[in-house]
């Protein structure tokens, strides 16, 4: 490799037998390498290493104190794989098991004793090759790492933007509270965290939570802006907003929308089955009943026209005295905890999704 510059090269040598070394310094000088550090005690071999940071490392098999095995497994615990630091094992006793014990403890060639200058240096010039090679592969690797990382940021962006988008668009629609679902998205994340769920799962409720009432872009004015008491027929008609809204985000597969679908459809469902499809318990998906209970705490204890605004012990005892009627039980039980350990906070305005950095 032409553009392999040896006087800029680190080389880092090991070998009790003072000679030997020497005789392996001047080959190596001769050809050009200039930075050459040697040492005759192995136990030196990892502070030379990092005190030096060379780009190769040779060292002998037979030494006092510590053996050419007993360096290289120190020499492989500490550099760092991404590096690749070739080591290269000097020695006389080429017999095929003491290659395969050294190849194995992470030797990458071989250098006959007594050294041959000629092999020496192709040998090591080989390896120095290997070495820029894999780096390159390596920071061509991290480049492309960094793109893909970039991409999915911008990807995780858009989908976000989206999602605030679609759920700004309900609340334009239909919000008595203002703010109510990006609220209802902090709460559900909060109850799905405290719940246990893994933190795919959290992220996911948090970020499709907002869009539970999307389907309210679909219904008529006169049942949307009705200032008044609501008569059965307007109850039917709001009730269409968890079709509209499933339909609204069909068809998808990714599973955020799917997720959002499924809160859509089924979040005015009751745990007793008297919700608007009929569908009770365990059948109503977890996330849709999470979101059930957020999205009606809120409603009880921000101000709207058609009903009194409960404090938060009044909103408590409603819970308390809904689970297992119109909530998930557990869930209400988690819900109160919440309650008790996030007060007044649970209330606060909360603003669009962000990404998390
Ligand atoms: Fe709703």
């Amino acid at each position: 490799m032409s553009d392999l510059d040896v006087s800029a090269v680190k080389l880092l040598l090991i070998d009790d037998e003072l000679p030997s070394l020497k005789l392996m310094e001047a080959i190596l000088k001769q050809a050009g390498y200039e930075k050459i550090t040697t040492t005759t005690d192995p136990r030196q071999a990892v502070p030379f290493y990092q005190e030096v940071k060379p780009d190769l490392i040779a060292t002998d098999m037979r030494m006092p104190h510590m053996d050419g095995f007993e360096v290289l497994r120190q020499l492989t615990a500490v550099i760092p794989a991404e590096d690749y630091v070739p080591i290269l094992v000097i020695t006389g006793e080429l017999d095929a098991p003491t290659k395969h014990r050294a190849l194995a403890e992470g030797a990458k060639d071989f250098l006959n004793k007594p050294v041959d200058a000629t092999e020496v240096v192709l040998r090591i010039k080989n390896q120095l090759v290997t070495r820029q090679l894999h780096r390159q592969l390596h920071m061509h690797n991290e480049h492309l790492e960094a793109q893909v990382r970039l991409r999915t940021k911008i990807v995780e962006q858009t989908q976000l933007d989206l999602l605030n988008r679609l759920a700004l668009a309900a609340e334009y629609r239909h919000d008595a509270t203002g703010g109510h679902a990006w609220r209802v998205g902090r709460m559900a994340m909060l109850l799905a965290e405290i719940k246990g769920l893994p933190a795919d799962q959290v992220d996911m409720i948090k970020k499709t939570a907002p869009l539970h009432d999307i389907g309210k872009v679909g219904l008529r004015d006169s049942v949307i802006l009705k200032d008044g008491p609501y008569v059965t027929a307007d109850w039917e008609a709001m009730k269409q907003h968890t079709k509209i809204g499933s339909r609204l985000l069909s068809d998808s597969r990714a599973p955020l929308l799917m997720m959002a679908r499924e809160i859509a459809l089924t979040h005015h469902e009751r745990w007793d089955g008297t919700g608007y499809h009929g569908i009770k318990d365990v059948q109503i998906p977890l996330a849709a009943r999470i979101v059930a209970l957020a999205d009606a705490f809120d409603i009880m204890t921000h101000p709207c026209s058609y009903k009194p605004t409960m404090t938060l012990s009044e909103a408590k005892i409603e819970i308390h005295m809904q689970a297992g009627k119109q909530f998930d039980p557990d869930l209400s039980a988690l819900f109160i905890q919440l309650i008790d350990r996030e007060g007044e906070k649970l209330l606060a305005a909360t603003g669009p999704l962000q990404l998390v950095a």
